[in-house]
């Protein structure tokens, strides 16, 4: 485990803006679908002596050091090893029938990020694994890599990293396979991109963030859980509960803003049809228009958030 203080690793993203949208009250119960190291449930234990939270991580390292971080709240927080597609049976293990609030920080902590040996960055060279939870039997990114025909992962890069030269990224990942030297290492990966885009003068970011990125969002199934997710929290909370959402790229705020739409009653039937089909029912209510975003303060102090989106929802139904 690295040594450093857990303190010094994480600054929560739009932390007072999430908690004016939870607003915690004496007596409430909220889950954290996504503890990391504990940040924003610290924050909403500290709003009054007598809040209690469940908390929940899919990674075991961010959950010690968040227990270490939150030994001070005693029983006020619970914490679970968890994936938050299982939300609704930690539940009831804990025999909690309705919550008041839900949060979600969705997306890596900085200390998966900064790991030496898990594969989310590149400045290190590390074996391609990017499995949040180490414990999990899902294959790592080199088992992808390994595995997927070569148009799967070009689709894959394409969606999950909206990169323009996902084929030619694919197409050398799958030469370098069948030459017998399969890309097992960050280290690998990156110089691969890094032959294969073209860089634009205009590219803030490092060439390989896209392909990196799309590729922890393939392994750890981060899509394809969410819309679920969404449903099960809203149907865990009372009337009147909050239900935070923070997210860190298109595609996740995307599946966010139409599933909050869905629920706030919207219609998504095509034109023309007599009667309503999709379901829709108002279950909640949208509490941001638009996604609220960092100012220019939080991201000169923590360049992290500068992608943050958050959209709050209160139920009502
Ligand atoms: C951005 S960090 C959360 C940081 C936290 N809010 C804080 O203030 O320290 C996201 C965390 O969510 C966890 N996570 C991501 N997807 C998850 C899932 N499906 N189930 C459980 N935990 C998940 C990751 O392991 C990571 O620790
Ligand atoms: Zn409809």
């Amino acid at each position: 485990m690295p040594d450093k203080k857990p303190e010094n690793l994480h600054t929560p993203v739009l932390l007072s803006e999430a908690l004016q949208f939870l607003e915690p009250t004496s007596g409430q119960i909220f889950f954290d679908a996504t503890l990391g190291l504990g940040g924003h449930t610290e924050a909403i234990l500290e709003t009054s002596g007598n809040v209690t939270v469940i908390a929940i991580d899919q990674d075991r390292e961010a959950i010690g050091f968040a227990k270490n971080r939150l030994e001070r709240f005693g029983k006020r927080v619970t914490i679970f090893h968890s994936n938050f597609s299982e939300m609704k049976q930690v539940l009831k293990k804990e025999n909690i029938k309705e919550i008041d609030g839900v949060l979600a920080d969705l997306g890596v902590s900085s200390l998966q990020f900064d790991s030496e040996a898990r594969g989310f960055g590149f400045r290190f060279d590390a074996p391609l694994d990017m499995r949040m939870d180490a414990d999990s039997e899902t294959p790592t990114a080199a088992g992808l890599l390994e595995t997927l025909s070569q148009e799967e992962i070009a689709n894959l890069i394409y969606l999950y990293g909206e990169e323009r030269f996902s084929r030619r990224i694919a197409r050398r990942i799958v030469e370098k396979r069948e030459n017998g030297e399969p890309v097992t290492t960050t280290r690998q990966l990156v110089e691969l991109v890094e032959k294969s885009v073209r860089r634009s003068p205009k590219d803030k970011i490092h060439p390989a963030t896209r392909t990196f990125q799309a590729l922890r969002i393939a392994v750890n199934h981060e899509i394809e859980i969410l819309e679920q997710f969404i449903h099960d929290a809203i149907d865990s909370l009372k009337i009147d509960g909050r239900f935070v959402v923070i997210s860190f790229h298109s595609l996740e705020d995307r599946v966010v803003k139409q599933t909050f739409q869905r629920l706030s009653g919207k219609c998504f039937c095509p034109p023309r049809i007599p009667k309503c089909m999709c379901g829709a029912k108002e279950t909640v209510e949208i509490l941001t228009r638009k996604p609220i975003v960092p100012g220019e303060v939080e991201i000169g102090v923590n360049p992290r958030s500068r992608s943050a989106k958050l959209r709050a929802v209160r139920k009502i139904n």
